[in-house]
């Protein structure tokens, strides 16, 4: 990680979790273009994103290397007390200001042996990334689809949330209740954990469907983000060529919606982040 230009005192600390067990709602999308965005607002601002997700995909999109031959990985961090965390965050990705520290299939098999030899099983990444706070300006966690114990570290680790929904999806937010009935169990050990609201991914606000998604995201989650992200063959042509929307075509409309959530989310975190 690049060393910060401000003095390390007065350098709060964000950690956003992007979490939502359903799979495909964008979480991937959403940590990579976010911490693009916020890392193109300020230079002088440090963007690490860690990939909690054993598919490894945020990996596979801005790292250098494959995740498979990366040893220093957030599986090999979790599993060993005193590993050295400067040693596991790569600056060099393919989006500049972006470090990464890489998921990989081990990751896997955290779970199991953190709930058997870890005192606080929930808490093993908040341990780690201690190091990091007071350094990093924002530190984003790319949640795996499921409420699992990987999804449970993020969540207890993070001073934000914020929960992609894909928006006019079949069975509509059918199953989202279980995780709001987690966050509630994961404010007992993260009381100050703020949500940043529900962020409408692929929203067509045409679209009856999409329509129908946002009302029933205001009464389950209380709260939308005011920043909407339209669906886009753009995303998966960046993905291909292992960019950002924005750094791909920044003129989509999607890489200026990516551009506005890093605007409202740097202004609903200001002043609640962590200092060292
Ligand atoms: N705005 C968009 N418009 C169209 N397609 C999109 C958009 N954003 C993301 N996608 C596509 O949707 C798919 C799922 O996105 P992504 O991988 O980010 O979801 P995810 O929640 O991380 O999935 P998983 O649960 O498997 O980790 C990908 O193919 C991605 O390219
Ligand atoms: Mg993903």
């Amino acid at each position: 990680m690049a060393a910060p230009k401000a003095k390390t005192a007065e350098i709060e600390t964000v950690i956003i979790a992007i979490a939502n067990h359903k799979g495909g709602v964008t979480k991937t999308t959403t940590a990579i273009n976010l911490a693009d965005n916020l890392a193109k607002r300020d230079e002088n601002c440090t963007v690490v994103l860690i990939d909690m997700d054993p598919q490894a995909n945020a990996s596979q999109h801005i790292g250098v290397a494959h995740p498979a031959k990366v040893s220093h990985n957030l599986a090999e961090l979790m599993l060993n007390p005193t590993a050295n965390i400067a040693a596991f965050i790569f600056d060099e990705t393919h989006v500049e200001g972006v470090s990464l520290i890489y998921g990989s299939m081990s990751l896997e098999n955290v779970p199991d042996i953190i709930r058997h030899e870890a005192a606080r099983p929930n808490e093993v990444l908040k341990e780690r990334i201690k190091p990091l706070i007071g350094k990093a300006n924002y530190i984003i966690l790319d949640c795996p689809p499921n409420l699992g114990l990987l999804t449970m570290n993020a969540l207890a680790a993070a001073t934000h949330y914020m929960i992609p929904v894909e928006s006019g999806a079949s069975y509509g937010l059918y199953g989202l209740a279980d995780l709001q009935s987690r966050i509630t169990k994961v404010k007992q050990i993260n009381p100050d954990l703020n949500f940043l609201g529900a962020l409408l991914a692929k929203h067509d606000k045409r679209m009856t469907l999409c329509q129908e998604t946002e009302n029933d995201a205001v009464i389950l989650f209380g709260r939308v983000v005011p920043v909407y992200i339209s669906p886009t063959t753009r995303v998966n042509q960046s993905i291909a060529r292992k960019q950002t929307v924005g750094d791909y075509d920044k003129n989509n409309k999607v890489a200026k919606q990516y551009a506005e959530l890093a605007v409202y989310v740097a202004k609903e975190t200001k002043g609640k982040g962590l200092k060292a």
